[in-house]
């Protein structure tokens, strides 16, 4: 075991033995057992997600975006509104909230308690909560299984860590996700999983950071300044172009990420597993560093196919 390795294992055991007193966690790593009798250490543990600048600004533009591309695809509301979809990487739920609003429900899945918890009290007030079941899950090849078989999963909220739910169908109409696919560390078992929850003819859409068109990425910025501010020369982004694992090697981390996609990678991507009617775009910009004109703002993309 490396140094690195065995610091996080002992803080994983300091917060498994803190774990009946706190609800959230910070600063500590934090494993869980999802349902796959897996155990994984959650390394957004301690992230204040939703204090972030720009979250919720982003969120908009997210489920904007996942919306043009339904449109774009001849879906309108009155079918859509029908839908009862799944929201993969739901994080602590800022997309989740809007989604709750569009759609006839949402089951949405993540792989970090931390984040399923935050979700659960962001959203306890909901008036649309009725429309909403979470649980932790790890997609992979037997999710299918797990929710043919309507396998209980871990469903933490504050006053029970340890609830249990289990999901309530196992093929969906549509599947989202949001700015996720840059921190998947097994991709194939990432987007297996995920078409094998999806009803034949049904759609995967996913948003993505447009950090790997820098020129675009100049030129949102040149046209920015030239609008709103004359004086500030924005600042690049100081992206990794080949990506930046976390020190243990995953990309399943608040400010890591895999070597950024384009709408060209991202249709590959789909098409390679199997998705027809393939679309992606550029669209707008994605204030994730915060709305203020003097913060880079890349790109946001996004990506449909339908299962077949
Ligand atoms: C940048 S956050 C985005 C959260 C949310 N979609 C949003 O837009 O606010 C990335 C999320 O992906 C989740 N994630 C990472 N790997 C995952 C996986 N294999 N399956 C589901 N979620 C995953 C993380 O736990 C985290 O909540």
């Amino acid at each position: 075991m490396s140094q690195d390795s065995s610091k996080i294992e002992a803080s994983v055991h300091q917060h498994q033995h803190q774990h009946k007193h706190h609800f959230h966690s910070h600063g500590h790593s934090h494993s869980h057992d999802n349902g796959n009798n897996q155990e994984e250490i959650d390394l957004w543990a301690g992230k204040d997600y939703l204090d972030m600048p720009g979250v919720f600004e982003v969120a908009h533009i997210s489920h904007d975006s996942i919306i043009h591309s339904l449109k774009n695809a001849g879906i309108n509301k009155d079918e859509y509104k029908n839908w009862d979809i799944l929201e993969i990487g739901c994080g602590a739920g800022a997309v989740t909230k809007h989604f709750i609003n569009t759609f006839k429900s949402v089951h949405a899945i993540d792989t970090s308690p931390t984040m399923i918890a935050t979700l659960s009290e962001y959203l306890k007030e909901d008036p649309n909560m009725d429309k909403l079941t979470y649980f932790l899950h790890t997609l992979s090849s037997s999710s299918n299984k797990q929710f043919e078989e309507r396998q209980a999963q871990k469903s933490p909220i504050k006053d029970d860590l340890d609830r249990m739910i289990k999901p309530k169908q196992s093929k969906f109409k549509l599947a989202i996700s949001n700015l996720v696919l840059h921190h998947i560390d097994n991709i194939p078992e990432f987007l297996n999983g995920a078409i094998s929850l999806l009803e034949k003819d049904g759609w995967l859409v996913f948003t993505e950071i447009g950090w790997g068109e820098n020129e675009n990425l100049h030129q949102h910025q040149h046209h920015h300044d030239h609008n709103h501010n004359h004086n500030q020369v924005p600042s690049k982004p100081s992206i990794e172009t080949e990506g930046k694992p976390h020190e243990g090697g995953s990309f399943n981390a608040p400010d890591h990420y895999r070597k950024p996609y384009t709408v060209e990678s991202l249709k590959e991507l789909f098409e390679g597993y199997g998705l027809k009617d393939v679309y992606a775009e550029e669209r707008g910009v994605l204030p994730v560093f915060g709305v203020d004109n003097d913060k880079p703002k890349p790109s946001c993309l996004i990506v449909r196919g339908r299962k077949v």
